[in-house]
């Protein structure tokens, strides 16, 4: 006999007669789930255009919208295809901006701004909108006194985490990224990403140390006004360095006493001293902590230029608010523009919003945080300057920057093709204990099944295993281990879904991760009407490098020998564009 029937035995016996109706997940589109009496419920349908006890009667225009509303599939098709169109309809900046306007508004409407819930409370309270120590929720945990971990469905204990991700989620051989992803693309998602995502593990898995909910540049200037004094030089606005082989580089932290984690092995003057203190991790991290730093001074002595009666405070703050901008400039022309995979060219440009109903705030969400688990992009070995490096020859290594320095890093990561993000099989084995980590911290907190999120965005749940899968080998050995579709997990189901052809994930990465990232960005305080102007980046130079930045323009402007970079490998082709690689002139 299996589990599932037994489970559905104890349940006839003693526990179903008082199982708590919000369990089965009964209020669908969005409408809110709340206990009535001992046995009964409710659904609140209020604006999900819907009515009915469990909230599924449209109204007559919300079966107009639903009618007319492309699939998620179908419009990711077009943006994908028909190149020759959307080269059109790029250049056409009334279609273009519209569009774009459609892309930012659909999306983050998905996200609840205000936040609502988090890892301890399944309904609002005003603990939950104003302790941003936690990390947010979409969805609200797991009612405690479920029958099973997924509420109703699926059985009573979940598949051992570590034999679930040995099995489904190890790497047997290299899968490469069709789109081509690198290694330049992937430290700067982990580089980017961890000034937002930063758990607080001495409070617990569902908080957060980063509280400025989004692109702060707290992994620039640190997290407290205590770290960016000792980070600061109080000349001129710009950050402390030292010369190394004619370069400039980070401050050791002998010269800068700030908390940073190395291993005793590294010598202390190779110890670097920057904002967050986990980036000696990776020598990619400290490659582009050093551009951004490089970048922050350079930026320092054209404002000073421009203003020579600008105090250092007035001077370090503006060059903040424009290396903010330049980084949500470049994640969304540069970064989600490859990562996406469309034709349509993407713009950053806050004024579109101006007339929309947009809140100009952000609340980082747990679920977004393990969405981002994106581990699989990291290769076998690192090979750098026709070296290859291990993984314990690799990690807390920061002397291989300063060895070789930022741009033979940049080279040889650009070079390097990333692993493939979706189809599971794909996360070396020294980096498998995150997925692990991940996949029992959502357990931890009760994150609700995957299908519930697939109905949060709009997708419709799946039906089994092979559906989400697209075979039948790895369904059937999930089936076994879960019990049913609507028991899958969160970050497994991300991670195994079938992917987009040629793609460097599925439908839910997108459709999840897109409404999270685009409300984060625009979300920012410089994109609202008050701030988004020249004035606020010390006039319209300020503005300019806002407007004008790239990757490349970053890479090259901080730079010795200006190589050629991108966020995928260079095609064969050989028609990288060379576009901002004019040579600067350089004086630090
Ligand atoms: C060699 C490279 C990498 C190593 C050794 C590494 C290692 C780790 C470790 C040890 C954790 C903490 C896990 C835990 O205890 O729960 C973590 C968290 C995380 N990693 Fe990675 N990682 C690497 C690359 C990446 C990349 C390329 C990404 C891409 C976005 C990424 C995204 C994340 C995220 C979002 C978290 C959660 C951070 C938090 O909330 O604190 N990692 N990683
Ligand atoms: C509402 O949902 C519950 C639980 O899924 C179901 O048992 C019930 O039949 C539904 N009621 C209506 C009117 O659809
Ligand atoms: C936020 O909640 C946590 C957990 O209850 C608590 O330890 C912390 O003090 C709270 N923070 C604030 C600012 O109240
Ligand atoms: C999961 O399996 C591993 C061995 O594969 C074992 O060491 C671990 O204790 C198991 N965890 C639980 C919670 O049973």
């Amino acid at each position: 006999m299996d589990a599932a029937r037994t489970a559905l035995l104890l349940c006839l016996l003693e526990v179903c007669a008082g199982v708590n109706p919000c369990c089965y997940w009964p209020c669908q589109n969005k409408g809110v789930c709340v206990n009535v009496g001992l046995e009964g419920y409710e659904c609140d349908c209020t604006h999900t255009g819907y009515h009915g006890v469990n909230c599924t009667m449209p109204y007559f225009w919300t079966s107009v919208y639903t009618f007319l509303k492309p699939s998620p599939a179908f419009s990711h098709y077009l943006l994908t295809h028909y190149k020759w169109l959307w080269d059109i309809i790029n250049k056409i900046s009334f279609l273009s901006d519209n569009l774009m306007r459609l892309v930012l508004t659909v999306r983050s409407n998905l996200i609840p701004s205000p936040p609502t819930y988090n890892s301890d409370y399944n309904y609002l309270t005003w603990e939950g909108y104003a302790n941003v120590s936690y990390f947010t929720r979409l969805l609200p945990p797991v009612p405690k006194d479920c029958p099973t971990p997924a509420g109703t469905k699926g059985y009573k204990t979940r598949p051992n985490a570590t034999e679930l991700a040995k099995e489904f989620l190890l790497r047997r051989t290299f899968i490469p990224d069709p789109q081509r992803t690198n290694l330049m693309f992937a430290f700067f998602a982990q580089h980017f990403t961890h000034q937002f995502f930063r758990t607080d593990f001495d409070r617990g898995p569902g908080f957060t140390k980063a509280l400025g909910h989004g692109v702060d540049l707290s992994h620039v200037y640190g997290d407290c006004l205590e770290r960016q004094q000792h980070l600061r030089l109080f000349k001129d606005g710009k950050l402390k360095y030292q010369v190394v082989n004619g370069e400039i580089y980070p401050p050791s932290v002998n010269d800068t006493p700030i908390k940073m984690k190395y291993l005793s092995s590294v010598p202390v003057d190779k110890q670097l001293a920057i904002g967050h203190e986990l980036f000696g991790l990776v020598p990619g991290l400290m490659m582009y902590a050093t551009l951004w730093l490089r970048e922050h001074n350079r930026v320092c002595n054209i404002l000073k230029e421009e203003h020579p009666t600008w105090s250092d405070e007035q001077l370090f703050q503006t060059t903040r608010l424009i290396l903010i901008g330049e980084t949500i400039k470049i994640v969304i022309e540069d970064y989600v523009q490859h990562l996406s995979g469309y034709h349509f060219k993407m713009k950053f440009k806050p004024e579109l919003l101006f007339k929309e109903q947009f809140q100009y705030r952000n609340r980082i969400a747990l679920e977004f945080s393990h969405l981002y688990h994106w581990h699989p992009l990291m290769p076998d070995s690192f090979k750098v300057n026709n070296h290859d490096y291990k993984y314990e020859d690799f990690l807390f290594k920061p002397e291989i920057l300063l060895d070789l320095g930022v741009d033979t890093l940049l080279e040889s990561f650009t070079a390097q093709i990333a692993g493939r993000i979706g189809g599971g099989r794909n996360i070396n084995g020294n980096i498998l204990h995150v997925a692990i980590s991940v996949i029992e911290h959502g357990r931890q907190l009760r994150l609700q099944p995957f299908n519930e999120y697939r109905k949060w965005f709009g997708l419709t749940p799946y039906k089994s295993f092979q559906e989400l899968t697209g075979e039948t080998e790895i369904a059937a050995r999930l089936e076994k281990l879960y019990g049913h579709i609507d028991a899958m997990e969160l970050y497994p189901a991300l991670l195994l879904e079938t992917p987009y052809e040629n793609g460097i994930f599925g439908e839910s990465i997108v459709e999840m991760g897109a409404p999270f990232s685009l409300k984060g960005l625009l979300g920012n305080p410089i994109c609202s009407p008050h701030y988004w102007k020249p004035s606020t980046f010390g006039g319209q130079t300020g503005f300019d490098i806002i407007n004008t930045a790239t990757l490349q323009k970053l890479v090259c402007l901080n730079t010795k020998r200006c190589p050629s970079v991108a966020f995928h490998t260079p095609d064969n082709l050989g028609h990288e564009s060379n576009e901002g690689r004019e040579r600067p002139k350089t004086e630090f």
